[in-house]
């Protein structure tokens, strides 16, 4: 469920009509809901409630905006990272080093060191040589590392190749079959100490079952760890759970069915969970903006060219994703509809939202909005063709403001500089 709804034939996000924020921001414009936001956030809450020692860590990669990681962490989520950026944009926002967990493949040294000195709540290590790493850096500093070992279970995830990551031939993990072998390395290293396991299979799943065999693996393993006399007290048990991009009847199973798929599977081991939701968490509490600036008539064809292109929201460019894409202003019941391909200014013929949209005949200047855009979306973006940033906005109630502004061209020009040989 989300807050963006129409009231008095206008889109909303909460109570602030979607063209207030057109008119005062521009577009395109990515814009968030608080309530949304809280809302998942607290689904996820009480879908851990039998877990007495449980922490929801937050994917910032989803949408690491500062605002939004600060409405998360104060409502007492953890976060995971996966970047010193992402682990500085975490504790910006005010969150302790004790609820941050570092994931990823390639953490440098650097990052390590920062993050040790810093705070941090667990490494996921996702190789020896990174174990070896990380020994030596804490070791230099007189800590110990606390870590879990990301373990990949080789289960199909079902998903979008692209994010899918729980399958032997990915990069990510060590192989469950040589799982304890690489505990025991991790034991006798002088600067790591272990506290549990940690598994992520991949983004978007719809199915439940992927899950079950993951952790039904991980939950053998737990056992077999604890007899080999490694102390696991902690089990992270990834992210992924997939949204509905589409309003039908396929939606995705809830967190409340995931959380009892976690409990079934390793509930007995008492050991606190941690979970690491994103898309879940932000997915359907942000769109995207637009304005139609012409529609064009094509052999066959006709071509609605909006404002927001590809640089903005990659999705659809990069994985076929859908997203749904609606009027701002509701049209009269009966209204006809035309079929339009969906279209971004970028020289590129990638550069397509989606074919054959029906829609109420639009006209320039009118507004749409890219639903179920608020993770893997403004973080993606980028500048290509020159196009500064997308600019953010959180609404809370009846009141917005802008959490990241749209930069000015002299803002985009000036990062650069000419050699002094010029
Ligand atoms: N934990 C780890 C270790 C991850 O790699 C990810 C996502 C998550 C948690 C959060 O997964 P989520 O709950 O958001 O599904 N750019 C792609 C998604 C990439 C996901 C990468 N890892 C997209 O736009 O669909």
């Amino acid at each position: 469920m989300d807050h963006f709804n129409y009231k008095d034939g206008v889109l909303c996000a909460e109570d602030v009509p979607l063209t207030r924020i057109a008119a005062e921001v521009g577009t395109p414009v990515y814009v968030y809901s608080a309530a949304t936001l809280t809302r998942h956030f607290n689904v996820f809450q009480e879908a851990l409630e039998w877990a007495p020692d449980h922490l929801i860590c937050y994917a910032v990669k989803a949408n690491s905006n500062i605002a939004v990681l600060k409405l998360l962490g104060d409502l007492g989520a953890g976060m995971d990272v996966v970047s010193i950026g992402e682990y500085a944009r975490a504790r910006t926002a005010g969150v302790p080093g004790e609820r941050i967990v570092f994931s990823g493949v390639g953490k440098t040294r650097k990052e390590m060191r920062l993050a040790l000195e810093g705070g941090i709540r667990q490494f996921n290590v996702e190789s020896e040589p990174e174990l070896l790493a990380l020994s030596e850096v804490a070791a230099s500093l007189g800590v110990k590392a606390p870590i879990a070992i990301r373990v990949n279970p080789d289960v199909d995830a079902k998903t979008h190749e692209k994010i899918a990551t729980g399958k032997s031939e990915n990069k990510f993990g060590i192989p469950i079959a040589r799982a304890r072998e690489v505990y025991a390395a991790a034991a006798s290293l002088p600067g790591i100490e272990v506290v549990g396991i940690d598994m992520h299979i991949g983004s978007q799943l719809t199915d439940l079952d992927p899950y079950r065999q993951a952790y039904a693996k991980m939950a053998d393993l737990a056992r077999a760890l604890r007899a080999d006399g490694h102390n696991i007290r902690r089990l992270d048990m990834g992210g992924g759970l997939g949204i509905p991009y589409r309003r039908d009847n396929n939606a995705p199973p809830l967190p409340i069915e995931y959380g009892q798929v976690i409990r079934e599977a390793v509930g007995d081991l008492d050991c606190e969970i941690e979970i690491e939701p994103g898309r879940n968490i932000a997915g359907n509490a942000g769109l995207l903006l637009s304005e139609v600036i012409y529609v064009k008539r094509g052999e066959g064809r006709d071509f609605l060219i909006l404002d927001a292109a590809m640089n903005d929201l990659i999705r659809p460019a990069m994985y076929g994703a859908h997203h749904d894409i609606v009027p701002v202003i509701e049209s009269a019941p009966g209204t006809p509809v035309s079929a339009y391909d969906v279209v971004g200014p970028i020289c590129e013929s990638g550069d397509t939202f989606q074919k054959g949209t029906q829609l109420p005949p639009p006209a320039p200047g009118d507004l749409i909005a890219f639903r179920s855009a608020g993770a893997y979306g403004a973080v993606m973006s980028s500048e290509y063709n020159s196009r500064p940033l997308v600019p953010e906005v959180l609404v809370d109630g009846d009141r917005f403001a802008v959490i990241r502004p749209r930069p000015t061209l002299e803002d985009m020009l000036s990062r650069e500089a000419l050699p002094d040989w010029f």
